[in-house]
């Protein structure tokens, strides 16, 4: 694991929520103003002693956002290879070149936001990061590669370690083809986490042990957001293929990709 270094701690880390989102003003990502707002919140919640771990940092906008969140002696561990691959809405293959300008780009984001000394990097895939330490996780943010296997192997592997009680969040849950499909393997009928909702794509979960008739309620809440998967599929095709006229029938006229 690599720390950030010891940067002072900047006014966002000792502010409230409209510091946060000042602090990842102009920094890239997929991240909206409501879903910070979540991911804030959950942070927030995460007790001194407590751990937080983040599957897929890009630029360090979701980063930043846990490391302004969270009380002092809350460990945030930042997993993300900057390798090129799976960075974001159809760029699944990349270069070597643009992995590290996003790993540059992110040590310098954490640095001018005044947390690079509240976060571990580990510069590794995600599946190659879970022996680098052992032991519970209070709040699991998952958006890293977005493709069926790589999407099961984090909500499956890395979701087992988080404390009864704990919450994973998902982005891009109801809007990527491999996240939804991973979610609805693994999490649909399953008994390990109830679903709390989301906004937009990002989907909270809390991790427990659902009795038969919970289990039912689960999947029939999630099921219910299919409708709106459906409609996101729809928008992602017109926007591939420039025809806005089918994604105005859906009710989408921003020309940004959902999520
Ligand atoms: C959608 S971006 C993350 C966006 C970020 N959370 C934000 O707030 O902007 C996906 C990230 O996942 C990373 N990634 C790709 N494959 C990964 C893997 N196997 N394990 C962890 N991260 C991975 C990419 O390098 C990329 O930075």
């Amino acid at each position: 694991m690599e720390a950030l270094g010891d940067a002072p701690a900047s006014p966002a880390a000792a502010g409230g929520l409209d510091d946060a989102l000042r602090a990842i003003d102009g920094v890239e990502g997929w991240l909206s103003p409501d879903q910070a707002e979540w991911l804030w919140r959950h942070a927030r919640g995460v007790r001194a002693g407590g751990r937080i771990v983040e599957i897929g940092s890009y630029r360090g906008r979701s980063t930043i956002l846990l490391a302004t969140a969270a009380a002092a002696g809350v460990e945030i561990v930042a997993i993300d290879p900057h390798a090129g691959n799976d960075r974001g809405p159809q760029q699944i293959e990349g270069s070597a070149s643009e992995g590290e300008a996003d790993h540059r780009a992110f040590l310098a984001n954490l640095s001018s936001a005044g947390v690079a000394g509240r976060v571990r990097h580990v510069r590794l895939p995600s599946a190659d990061a879970r022996g680098a330490w052992s032991g519970e996780i209070d709040l699991l943010y998952v958006d890293g590669a977005h493709r069926y296997r790589p999407a099961r192997d984090d909500i499956r592997d890395w979701g087992e370690r988080v404390r009864p009680g704990g919450t994973m969040l998902v982005h891009d849950a109801f809007s990527s083809i491999g996240v939804t499909l991973a979610l609805m393997r693994l999490v649909l009928m399953g008994r390990r986490f109830r679903y709390a909702g989301r906004t937009r794509s990002l989907a909270a979960y809390t991790r427990a042990e659902l009795p038969g008739g919970e289990r039912v309620r689960n999947a029939l809440r999630q099921s219910a957001e299919l409708p709106w998967f459906a409609r996101n599929l729809v928008v992602k095709v017109a926007l591939a293929t420039g025809l806005s006229a089918l994604a105005r029938i859906v009710g989408y006229r921003s020309r940004e990709w959902p999520y």
